[in-house]
């Protein structure tokens, strides 16, 4: 029997919110890689934060281990039971790798789980798995329903600046129907694969981190959206193609960067997220004053807006 997970009001994001870096994102190995199945609100996640250039997370082979959050010049190592010593032992063997913190904290304090399901918009968000859902309108031809399961990388749908994109994809899809979509940081791919549901028959999805990637993937699949999206590890800035639609749910930082290198006027459609409305008022003058705000949400404090450019 699959125990479903928590459900509450707020995402902890470590980007976001000032928490550990180790809250964004990450990946359980096997057996753990359907994680919902084993990890629960209560469970104990063992976190060690080790300074240096890891080349291989795939060589750790240490009891429980989960996954590494890179964030250079930091590793976010996950656990599911305390290996100080094991990790000790595995770091005198490696070069350059020193640990350098350690945390410990409740899965259920720091990711969110959609339990049975969340709606914005036409979309519904379901756990990836439904058989403990109970009765479920999924034959509604009217909603696009979204099977998530983020384990621990960020985009399970309920933080507002998930669900403000979502609702931005919701409502800009009622009014045009665009071809192709790229979704830099797309986490656990859920604005990817909202764009494909839709509609849109080309979707590339970067992420930075190769772990969101593989999580990415596994819900691209377990959408059958594999056809039309296409998940790339990488840093979608730099090599960015042209699309119809772009969407960025980014921090502040990758954000300026987006906006140095890209011009947003190049693309007929850009929903932009992931800063509190305030911070985004003091950078709001670095898009191009002739781009047209189209809609805006701010949902918490957290502001989504979808820009028009190009006709
Ligand atoms: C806030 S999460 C957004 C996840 C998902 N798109 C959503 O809306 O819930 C940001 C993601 O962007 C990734 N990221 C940050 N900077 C990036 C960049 N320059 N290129 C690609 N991915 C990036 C992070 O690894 C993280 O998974």
């Amino acid at each position: 029997m699959v125990e479903i997970l928590f459900t509450g009001d707020d995402l902890a994001l470590g980007a976001f919110a000032g928490m550990p870096p180790v809250q964004a994102t990450a990946r359980w190995r096997q057996p753990y890689r359907e994680s919902s199945e084993v990890i629960q609100q209560s469970t104990k996640l063992y976190i060690y934060e080790v300074k240096g250039f890891i080349k291989d997370c795939r060589s750790i082979k240490i009891r429980g281990y989960l996954g590494n959050w890179p964030e250079p010049p930091y590793n976010y190592l996950f656990f599911l039971e305390p290996v100080k010593d094991d990790l000790r032992d595995w770091l005198s063997k490696q070069e350059n790798l020193e640990l350098t913190n350690e945390f410990s904290i409740d899965y259920g304090d720091w990711q969110q789980v959609v339990r049975r399901k969340h709606r914005v918009g036409r979309f519904v968000i379901l756990p990836g798995f439904t058989e403990s859902l109970g009765p479920c309108d999924l034959d509604d031809e009217s909603l696009v329903y979204l099977y998530i399961t983020p384990c621990l990388v960020f985009g399970s749908g309920l933080h507002p600046t998930t669900s403000g994109c979502l609702a931005a994809i919701d409502h800009l899809y009622s009014v045009d129907a665009p071809e192709t979509a790229t979704d830099i940081g797309t986490g656990t791919g859920i604005l990817a694969i909202a764009c494909a549901k839709c509609g849109t028959k080309n979707v590339v999805a970067y992420d930075i981190n190769p772990l969101a990637v593989e999580c990415a993937k596994d819900n691209v699949r377990r959408n059958k959206v594999n056809d039309t999206v296409t998940v790339k590890e990488g840093d979608g800035i730099s090599n960015l193609e042209r699309s119809e639609l772009l969407c960025f749910n980014l921090d502040e930082k990758s954000f300026r960067r987006l906006i140095e290198r890209i011009d947003l006027r190049e693309f007929r459609w850009s929903i932009i997220s992931g800063m509190l409305e305030k911070r985004f008022e003091r950078i709001a003058h670095l898009l191009p004053s002739d781009l047209k705000i189209w809609w805006k949400q701010v949902n918490k404090g957290w502001i989504t807006i979808c820009v028009q450019g190009q006709e």
